[in-house]
């Protein structure tokens, strides 16, 4: 499968990471061989049909910061639109930064794949949370596939255990701790006893959150999240505009305090019943949903086998990188049953 990657951050070559670790594995157990044939970065492109050296590429930005000015294959200033409108390829990899306001530049590279006959893979939350009934409808128009399961829980495949592990089943509602950074800080806010500005500031320093974190603490990066499980898992055709967010800001010691006097204790919960909303909310210390850290955690209900909950990180490069890794299979494995069928 000849790919084209947009996005060399942390997921990006994350993504190179584990290819090249899993390169024999790929082929031997799966039948699968990835091949990067163009990277595009901030600067320009780096192109090589017959696939680029991944380990040279990882060393450069490790030693030199940038590839497409350093490399022998480097065209500067060459567009992501440019090298999909211009070089043939199977999959478009689009693993630039979340832009919630427009989706761009992302939701411009996404249709170009389509309208280019390419499948895509994203982790880009912006133009799903902004137009992923349009995009589905669009993907099946041009008969190409687009899948984004590193966008919610990262490596925790919550999009996959709701589609894949109960398929068949009803699925009537969700409800889920979506957002890392906030569930650090209000963990953070419970066990130490510290203010909402205390904890983000720990937050900040970890990593966790943005030096600006408005995506993460006024709710915008949960309610994304559950955009997109409302319209894959739930067959809602809704977007951003129909979330109501409240985010963290307002929390404070006082608050998590009365809930642990019954018990309980504050969490970032994005809920899909009826309407969709992302708000603080009581909950249970008992709850399997009341996790520490920077976990995440999303209970789904369904009509015959109950209540399940999964776990886990939510964030990271290489845990993100595993379900683009993931998705590409999955892509690979519908194209191969469509011809057998
Ligand atoms: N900023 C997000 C979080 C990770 O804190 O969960 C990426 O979705």
């Amino acid at each position: 499968m000849r790919i084209i990657l947009v996005g060399w951050g942390v997921v990006g070559q994350g993504f190179a990471q584990i290819l090249l670790r899993r390169k024999m594995e790929l082929v031997k157990d799966y039948g699968f061989r990835p091949r990067i044939v163009a990277v595009v970065d901030k600067e320009g492109a780096i192109i090589d049909p017959k696939g680029l050296d991944l380990e040279q590429m990882l060393s450069l930005k490790a030693e030199k910061g940038t590839i497409s000015t350093k490399s022998k294959n480097g065209c500067l200033g060459r567009s992501a639109l440019d090298v999909m409108e211009s070089m043939e390829a199977e999959a478009l990899v689009e693993v630039t930064p979340t832009n919630i306001k427009d989706g761009e530049p992302a939701l411009s590279h996404i249709k170009t794949a389509f309208k280019t006959g390419k499948h895509v893979v994203t982790t880009n939350k912006g133009p799903l949370a902004l137009a992923l009934p349009a995009l589905t409808e669009l993907a099946d128009y041009n008969n190409v596939q687009l899948r984004f399961s590193g966008t919610v829980g990262a490596g925790t495949p919550v999009l996959e255990f709701a589609k894949k592990c109960l398929v068949g089943d009803s699925i009537l509602s969700i409800q889920g701790i979506l957002n890392g950074t906030t569930n650090y800080i209000l963990s953070e806010m419970d066990e130490k006893h510290i203010s909402f500005q205390e904890a983000l500031k720990d937050a900040q320093k970890l990593g966790y959150a943005e030096a600006n974190p408005t995506m993460d603490v006024d709710g915008l990066d949960a309610a994304a999240k559950l955009v997109i499980m409302a319209n894959w898992i739930m067959h809602k055709k809704v977007t951003l505009k129909d979330v109501k967010i409240k985010g963290i800001r307002d929390v404070t010691p006082e608050d998590l305090e009365d809930a642990a006097a019954k018990g309980s204790t504050i969490k970032l919960v994005g809920s899909i019943e009826e309407n969709l909303k992302v708000e603080p909310t009581q909950i249970s210390r008992h709850d399997p949903m009341a996790v520490g850290g920077a976990l995440n955690a999303v209970t789904f209900v369904s009509e015959f086998a109950g209540e399940q909950t999964i776990i886990g990180r939510g964030a990271g490069g290489l845990e993100t990188a595993s379900a683009i890794l993931r998705d590409l299979l999955d892509i690979k494995e519908n194209i191969a049953s469509k011809m057998i069928a």
